[in-house]
């Protein structure tokens, strides 16, 4: 049985995943969207991997009960360490996650080294590195892995252009032009919405040839290549394509998100989700 109609249900722990959303839309207009902003839980780039794999598999059940027809886990973090567990859990579902684009970058790099900005827990995953060992075996590049503490959150704040972000971004990049690379992976989906303020840095530092790599779009087209595998692509309709957003925060900062970093306006809802068996820690004695 399929269902067009039936939403596709995207998440992130927080606005990051926005900048995929951006290329679903573009990508595939005639979908019903669902957005979930993990906001009262994030960062997850911070918390141990089993606590992140239970509160993945929360939020999708929770998209499922709203009547999810796939999954887009928008976010680096979270597919690294759960997306196996969501598949397993949802087998024949289209779900789609989101990798550093290591690949596309090997493949642009002249220097053959490449930086990879991305979340402490990103790098330390285990289907992270062994992506990096097979596409290092394959290509001969080399990675250079930054672990960009706090930019996450900078950007949570709105503050994507403060003098605050711009000096955590040049204490994460300059040491890697300093290394050598002349590509950098953006490998978490909240930095591209700091593309500008990048491209501003490597502009003030002489080197605006240095190639961005970002995977929204690649995303979206293998979206767009798994629902029609499944016949669950929806047909432009007289009913037009909705998007509705939920938040484990305030519906008033995303409401504000969605507004600033893609000029629309859509409904928005709080919901409480389950916490993680032992999360919080107790605080030690
Ligand atoms: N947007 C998330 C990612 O792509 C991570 C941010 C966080 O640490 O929660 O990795």
């Amino acid at each position: 049985m399929t269902f067009p109609d039936a939403p596709v249900g995207i998440f992130d722990s927080g606005v990051g995943g926005l900048s995929v959303l951006r290329h679903i839309q573009a990508q595939l207009p005639h979908e019903h969207l669902l957005y979930l902003a993990d906001t009262g839980f994030a960062p997850y780039g911070d918390k141990p991997e089993h606590i992140v794999v239970e509160r993945v598999l929360a939020i999708g059940d929770f998209l499922l009960a709203q009547g999810a027809k796939a999954l887009v886990v928008a976010c680096n973090t979270a597919t690294v360490a759960a997306v196996r567990e969501l598949r397993e859990r949802h087998p024949g579902m289209p779900i789609v996650g989101v990798e550093p684009g290591l690949k596309p970058a090997a493949s642009l790099t002249r220097s053959g080294k490449v930086g990879v900005l991305a979340t402490e827990r990103t790098l330390r995953g285990a289907k992270f590195l062994q992506l990096r060992d097979q596409i290092h075996r394959d290509s001969g590049a080399e990675f250079l892995l930054q672990p960009c503490v706090g930019l996450a959150d900078q950007i949570e704040f709105g503050e994507l252009d403060s003098t605050a972000t711009s000096a955590m971004l040049k204490r994460f990049i300059m040491p890697l032009l300093t290394e050598g690379a002349d590509t950098l992976v953006l490998g978490c989906t909240h930095y591209p919405l700091v593309r500008a303020s990048i491209e501003r840095l490597l502009k003030d530092a002489g080197r605006p040839d240095v190639a961005l790599v970002d995977t929204g779009d690649a995303v979206a087209r293998q979206l767009a290549r798994l629902l029609a595998g499944a016949s669950q692509l929806r047909a432009q309709s007289t009913i037009p394509a909705s998007l509705t957003g939920y938040t484990s925060a305030s519906a008033t900062a995303l409401t504000a998100a969605f507004r600033n970093l893609l000029g629309i306006d859509p409904p928005v809802h709080e919901v409480a989700l389950p916490l993680p068996a032992g999360w919080p820690p107790a605080p030690a004695s």
